[in-house]
Formats: C-alpha cells, structure tokens, sequence
C-alpha cells in the first residue's frame, strides 16, 4: 500500500503533536495544565442543548440533510450579520452553513487554486490555509505578520511577478494566534488591492464575537464593496463555545459561495438537521451569555497577562480573540520555551513557529482553561521563574 504524496508530505497537525505530548506525560502520571488550544472550556449554553435534544427526537431530521442547510438556518445567519454587523445578505445566494469553519475553510482553496497558482497567506497563521492551498496543488506566498505593522499583512510589499499568479488571499481579524485585530480601513484597503490584482479574499472571521474591555471588532463585509470580491467564514464555535457541534457559515460574494456550495455538494451530505436548529436558536435566542463568557475571558486575561510579563514573558493584553501572543524572554526559542515550560512546570503553551516562519520569538497561550486549572497554572509559571533563578 502506498500513500499518496500529498499526505505524505504533510506535518502532523500541531496539536495532534502537543496532544501527544501531553498523552505522554501524563502516561507518566504528571498532571500538565494545558494553555495550548483554544477550545471554549465553558458549556454551551442550556437553552441551545435543550433545542438541539428536542430537535433530534424528531424523525424528519435523522434523514440526509440538503448540502445548502435549512433555508431557515440560512436566514437566522443572514438576520445575525444584519443585527451584528448592518450588512445585508441574501440567504439563499450569499449564505451557506459549514460543517464547522475549518471545513469551508479547507475546502476552498479546491474551488479558487489550480495546480501552479498561488495563495497569499499570513504569516504566522491557522495552519489551514496554508495546507488547503498545497492540497489543491498550490503554493502558498507568506506574509510576514510583524508586530511593527501591528500583526497585518503589508500589502504593497507583494512582489508583482508573485500577484501575477495569485489567486486567493487570506487574511484572519481578530487573529490567531497574535490576538491583534483589523479596522475597516484596513478591510477597504484589502476590497481595493483584491480589485487591482483579481484576487478572490477570504477572511477566516471566528473570533468577531470574543472581544473584551467594550470593543466591537467589525467584519469584512461592512467594506465598501467586499461581497463582489470576497467572503467571510464565520462560526458558531467560539461565539456560542460549540466547537463540539460543528456549525459554521460562510458569507458574501455569490459567486464563490456557489462554487463552494458545488464542491461540498459532491464531497459532503451536510450538516445533521438537529445541530442546524440548534444553530438558529443559538443566532435568535439570547444573546447575553457573549457577554457573560467575555467577561470570564478578560479576567482570565488579564490575570495571565500580569504573570507573563512578571516571568520575563512579554505580553499585551489583547482587544479580541481567545489568546495572548506572548514574546519569549531572551535567551530562547519559541520551541525551547514551550519545552522548558513542560518539562520543568508541567505547563503547556503553543511555540509561536507552529503557525510559521514568523512566530520565531513567540509562543501563544490561551484563554480557554478553567478556573481551577487556572490557577494551578498561574501559579506553576511563577514557579518556572524561580527555577530559571536557581538554573
Ligand atoms: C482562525 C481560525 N479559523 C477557523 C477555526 C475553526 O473553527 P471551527 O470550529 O468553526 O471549525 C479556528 C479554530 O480554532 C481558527 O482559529
């Protein structure tokens, strides 16, 4: 039997390598405290498990569910982004719901990337992107997230020879891993340099909901003229912490929603019925519980914040997104932090270089530990100050 390349040449995924590690140590019987992946450690809220059970009591929805979901979820998504974001969607044109974001996200590239083409990709990023526009015979152009541009692509650096063969661009605000967030100039900046150069965007848009100290991150597709060249994916796995359910949308041009809506068509059977109304209840029900869950995150912030920089770890407290993009003290590596870290504390953090070339110099922790965990961990990173003392 022989494995066709294109897996074969694929890393593991990253967490399935931290997962391993963590596996391994607790093997061992050590307890490790895990900052690594950013997985809401907060139930689902009570009132979309009691739809979610109700729904899936009822026989019409344990058949094949419609590839374009119920034309109802389409709406509730459509209705949100008006409510949320004042842009109007048509539901049945520039909606379709996701078997989680990762999947639209993944399945894209094969709907824009043919052999030869490029697509621009951030630098660090969810490695998806990346691996997407290979699987689809692509290559990917990195660009370079700095902290001097405030974590967003410099555009106008883009070599021509390499505009010429792009046909994607990815971009991701509020980011992982860097926490750092976008403004509509920023988005109007991208619709204009799409238009120059015929590039189709896709913004991986996750995080729009986790947002601390009262502000509102915006989307894509409030920029003049987004929807004609690109789309948003957007999920309901941080916003309502559903991770589990695998529910998520993408939004805008009707063109490339149709293209994906193809594709999946022939690839997947939907998303079962049950988690769909489960969805819309999450988009039309109460909304209190964001607020509620952001207020847990900001505490957890900034509790972590405060003992990173105390340890020689510099951070700022970010306005959005579930992580701390945190700078390694001198003297290490991101990978040698992360070690030292689990090796000497038990705790584990993601090595910034797990998302690219250029997260050298940074690891990212996470917001999604609980409480108690929490503390534990706080405390063990105080710990690993001292050690370093006594080293
Ligand atoms: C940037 C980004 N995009 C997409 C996803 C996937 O989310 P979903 O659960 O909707 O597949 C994640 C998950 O961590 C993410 O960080």
């Amino acid at each position: 039997m022989k494995i066709a390349r294109r897996v074969e040449s694929l890393p593991p995924y990253l967490f399935v390598e931290i997962s391993r590690k963590i596996a391994e140590k607790k093997a061992k019987g050590e307890e490790v405290i895990s900052f690594a992946i950013g997985d809401p450690d907060i139930p689902t809220p009570s009132h979309i498990i009691d739809r979610l059970c109700q729904a899936a009591q009822d026989p019409a929805n344990h058949r094949y569910p419609e590839t374009e979901g119920l034309p109802e979820l389409r709406q509730a998504i459509a209705n949100w982004y008006k409510k949320r974001f004042d842009v109007s969607l048509d539901a049945d044109k520039e909606v379709l719901p996701l078997i989680g974001s990762k999947e639209g996200v993944a399945h894209i590239a094969w709907c824009f990337i043919d052999p030869g083409d490029t697509a621009l990709v951030p630098d660090p990023a969810y490695p998806v992107f990346a691996v997407s526009t290979m699987l689809a015979g692509g290559k990917p152009y990195y660009m370079p997230l700095v902290a001097e541009n405030n974590f967003l692509p410099d555009l106008d650096t883009i070599p021509t020879h390499v505009l010429e063969k792009a046909k994607l661009l990815w971009i991701n605000y509020p980011n992982n891993p860097t926490g750092s967030v976008a403004d509509i100039d920023f988005f109007n900046k991208v619709v204009k340099f799409a238009r120059q150069h015929d590039l189709a965007v896709c913004h991986d848009a996750p995080y729009t909901e986790v947002a601390f100290d009262g502000y509102q991150p915006v989307s894509f597709m409030q920029a003049e003229g987004a929807k004609e060249v690109g789309v948003e994916f957007h999920s309901l796995s941080k916003s309502y912490n559903m991770t589990g359910w695998r529910i998520g949308m993408v939004v805008g041009s009707a063109a490339m929603v149709n293209a994906l809506k193809v594709l999946k068509s022939n690839l997947d059977s939907g998303i079962p019925q049950a988690i769909q109304y489960a969805a819309i209840e999450a988009l039309t029900g109460p909304q209190n519980c964001i607020e509620e869950h952001n207020a847990i995150y900001q505490r957890r912030r900034d509790l972590i914040v405060d003992i990173l920089n105390s340890i020689g770890l510099e951070a700022k407290p970010p306005k959005a997104s579930l992580y701390i993009w945190a700078k390694v003290p001198q003297g290490y590596t991101s990978a040698k932090l992360a070690t030292d870290l689990l090796e000497k504390v038990g705790v584990v953090v993601t090595p910034g270089t797990g998302y690219g070339r250029y997260g050298e110099g940074y690891v990212r922790v996470s917001l999604t530990i609980p409480d108690a965990g929490l503390v534990k961990g706080l405390s063990r990173l105080a710990g690993w100050h001292n050690t370093k003392k006594i080293v």
